[in-house]
């Protein structure tokens, strides 16, 4: 890991320096070292948030996925633990999940010590090789000590492959009202949905997709849960599934439905697909599993494959997306997820400034580089659009480097504008304009953390998003705010953040 080199990279470093390297993001999760890429096994048991991920601990490339592993207690402050499962004669360890098994369904614990379970795909590389169809399977493994290490079950793969080349990413959660467990498999344009009493063996239930939602690309990381509707007593099932490539302003996204699950069947409200977010850099999120107070709390992987591999880091590659609380809201147009960044981020919160309110005719500095902030840091801003047709903000450092979300009234959406934020010509398409569909709506509210290589949007209260990876030479220290008619500031705050790398609580 160490004396990496790479032409043109900002963050060569050396262990000294660890997560302070230049570009590493100071308030999102990033491996201590190399590759990663989704995130698995998300599941809380007592008061730790555990996030497995997709890990090369060999290269910042992608290669045999071993399954790295961290625990949190407020879901930002991060220990690292030793790699949890290694490839082994099955294959590598890719995509899954992670559950409490309470009442020791499995066999695998005992009453007063049942275990934590994870639940990943295998992918046998050799196989491949060969050109077989049968490259991928379900395995199991389990831990009786808190995560700390892991068991691999003796009778692997628990679900062996049908004879379909893609067939991964296993989703679990224990379904109360009938009494079994529930996988959902991904298998290339859509996703199977299998049920077990035990987490060992499995049968298949029925299928969903074809035909359905968005297929520009390979379905992978399904993810099925229960959620409430807000501010009623009823509650929908909502299917998460990844699209890669297929995404709105191209590459990987993440689709969801929402519909009714009987255990056998997901029947969806509608057919088409709506989307998470509309940045580029969010792909294969997941729920976390048996978290308390019925939140449902949520990671994603911060890239996408169309250049994952090519970013300008080198001691670590790619961080996941802040964790984020869905809700599920029935709306007019039907029902629809807002993703907001979890309360607990309030408690990185280290200054505090107020702006000005009122109108702002042609621009407003709402952070100047002199008020000695720099990512990471938060902005908070409501805005009466009144007659204003562009409005722009745009983030940028010292060296004239900025990212620019817009406001087009105009034409009816949200943009964000990376052409310019900085080293961008390690992927062709890492400068091409971004855009969301903009409700006809007079007042914009604004909730946006900006890291040292990522910012992320959340639009009236999470109903759009963009997170987005820009790579400054220098970290973004200034906000303009821009207008072509009057608009008025209703109220706005600017926080400087300490870095979740600094103590852990
Ligand atoms: C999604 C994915 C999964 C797979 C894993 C391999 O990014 O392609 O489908 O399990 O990554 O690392």
């Amino acid at each position: 890991m160490i004396g990496l080199q790479s032409a043109g990279a900002i963050g060569d470093s050396n262990s000294s320096d660890l997560y302070r390297e230049p570009l590493r993001p100071q308030v999102h999760f990033t491996p201590p070292a190399q590759w990663m890429n989704d995130p698995n096994g998300l599941v809380y048991l007592d008061g730790e948030y555990h996030l497995f991920y997709q890990h090369h601990p060999y290269s910042n490339k992608w290669g045999p996925m071993h399954w790295g592993h961290a625990v949190s207690r407020d879901l930002l402050h991060w220990e690292n633990l030793p790699i949890a499962l290694y490839p082994d004669k099955h294959g590598a360890i890719f995509s899954g999940s992670a559950v409490f098994d309470r009442d020791n369904t499995s066999g695998l614990g005992s009453a007063a010590r049942p275990p934590l379970v994870a639940i990943f795909a295998y992918h046998d590389h050799a196989i491949e090789k060969q050109g077989g169809i049968r490259v991928e399977s379900q395995g199991i493994a389990y831990s009786l000590d808190r995560g700390r290490t892991w068991i691999k079950y003796a009778g692997n793969p628990v679900l062996k492959n049908p004879g379909l080349r893609d067939f991964r990413d296993p989703k679990v959660f224990w379904m109360s009202s009938i009494h079994r467990w529930i996988m959902t498999v991904a298998v290339k344009d859509h996703v199977s949905f299998y049920s077990s009493k035990d987490l060992r063996h499995w049968a298949h239930e029925s299928d969903f997709g074809q035909g359905i939602g968005q297929h520009g690309g390979v379905w992978e990381c399904p993810d099925l849960v229960e959620m409430k509707v807000a501010g009623e007593i009823e509650s929908r099932y909502a299917l998460l599934v990844s699209v890669n490539p297929g995404a709105p302003n191209g590459g990987s996204g993440t689709q969801y439905f929402i519909g009714h699950f009987d255990g056998r069947r997901f029947d969806p409200d509608t057919q088409g697909a709506k989307w998470l977010d509309w940045g580029t850099d969010n792909y294969a999120g997941v729920t976390w599993s048996g978290v308390p107070a019925s939140r449902t709390l949520w990671l994603g992987w911060m890239s996408n494959w169309n250049y994952a591999q090519a970013l300008p880091t080198v001691q670590w590659r790619n961080a996941m997306t802040l964790p984020r609380e869905l809700k599920l809201v029935r709306a007019d147009a039907g029902f629809a997820l807002l993703a907001d960044p979890v309360h607990e981020l309030n408690g990185l919160r280290k200054t505090s400034t107020p702006m000005s309110n009122g109108g702002v005719e042609h621009s407003k500095t709402l952070v100047s580089g002199d008020a000695n902030l720099s990512a990471p840091f938060e902005l908070m801003l409501d805005l009466k659009l009144i007659d204003a047709t562009l409005i722009s903000l745009v983030f940028k450092n010292e060296r004239s480097e900025a990212t620019v979300f817009r406001i087009n009234r105009a034409e009816h959406r949200f943009e964000l504008d990376r052409a310019k934020s900085g080293l961008t010509d390690f992927a062709g398409s890492f400068s091409n304009l971004q855009t969301a569909p903009m409700p006809d709506t007079d007042r914009i509210k604004l909730h946006i953390f900006v890291d040292k290589s990522s910012i992320e949007i959340f639009i009236n209260d999470g109903q759009s998003v963009f997170s987005d990876l820009v790579f400054p030479h220098l970290p973004y220290n200034s906000v303009d705010l821009r207008t072509d008619r009057e608009i008025e500031v209703v109220d706005g705050t600017v926080y400087g953040l300490s870095s979740i790398w600094e103590k852990t609580p």
